[in-house]
């Protein structure tokens, strides 16, 4: 099946349009959706061992624990929306694609409890040992399983074009808070004419 563009679903109700003229900085060339998800994958371990290295009082944590979040969920909403949810729309094997969705909100189920417990200073790095367990492992299925099943099914064009979705969609969840993520991970995981009738219920809701 040949991806359309703009992708099946786009959270926050908006479908994503994709510039492929748009060039990256990879050796001159055209950046692949794997590319991007491994750089991110990189930093956020980078920055869970950085906080698990810290003393028990240095305040610096605070910092850090707002920079996980800020890493970890736009790429996992990112993800889900562009990628996981692309995978499912054609002939790939949807049960490695629910045990990421599933590994997702565990991860974040361990970010809120390290922010709860960082900020009464009790047994912040046990959990941020647990998240940087979590994510390395998830991070691994990831970029084996899933990517293997994704290279089957998508041409180096469209994982460019997903890279570029991709990119975009981040800074957008940024943006907007982190409020409506939960939501938003539940309606990634519809099918599309039930995620697409509950965002416009959504935002009709909102306009009264
Ligand atoms: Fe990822
Ligand atoms: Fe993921």
């Amino acid at each position: 099946m040949k991806i359309g563009k703009p992708f099946p679903l786009g959270i926050f109700g908006q479908r994503l349009a994709t510039n492929s003229s748009q060039e990256h900085s990879n050796k001159g060339g055209f950046m692949e959706i794997y590319e991007a998800l491994k750089k991110d994958h990189v930093e956020l371990k980078q920055l869970l061992n950085e906080l698990i290295a810290l003393k028990d009082d240095d305040d610096y944590r605070y910092v850090l624990v707002e920079e996980i979040r800020n890493a970890l969920v736009p790429h996992s909403r990112a993800e889900e929306s562009v990628f996981y949810n692309t995978l499912r729309s054609v002939n790939a094997d949807k049960n490695i694609v629910f045990h990421g969705y599933q590994e997702h909100m565990e991860a974040e189920g361990l970010l809120r409890t390290l922010q709860v417990m960082d900020k009464m200073n009790m047994g912040w790095r046990a959990v941020a040992t647990k998240l940087l367990e979590a994510v390395s492992h998830h991070i691994q299925e990831e970029e084996t399983e899933i990517f293997a099943e994704a290279r089957k099914v998508f041409t180096s064009e469209e994982a460019i074009a997903m890279c570029e979705a991709f990119e975009e969609l981040k800074p957008k969840v940024l943006k907007e808070g982190f409020l409506g993520t939960t939501a938003d991970m539940v309606i990634n995981l519809m099918p599309p004419r039930l995620a697409d009738s509950i965002r416009n219920f959504g935002q009709g809701h909102q306009s009264h």
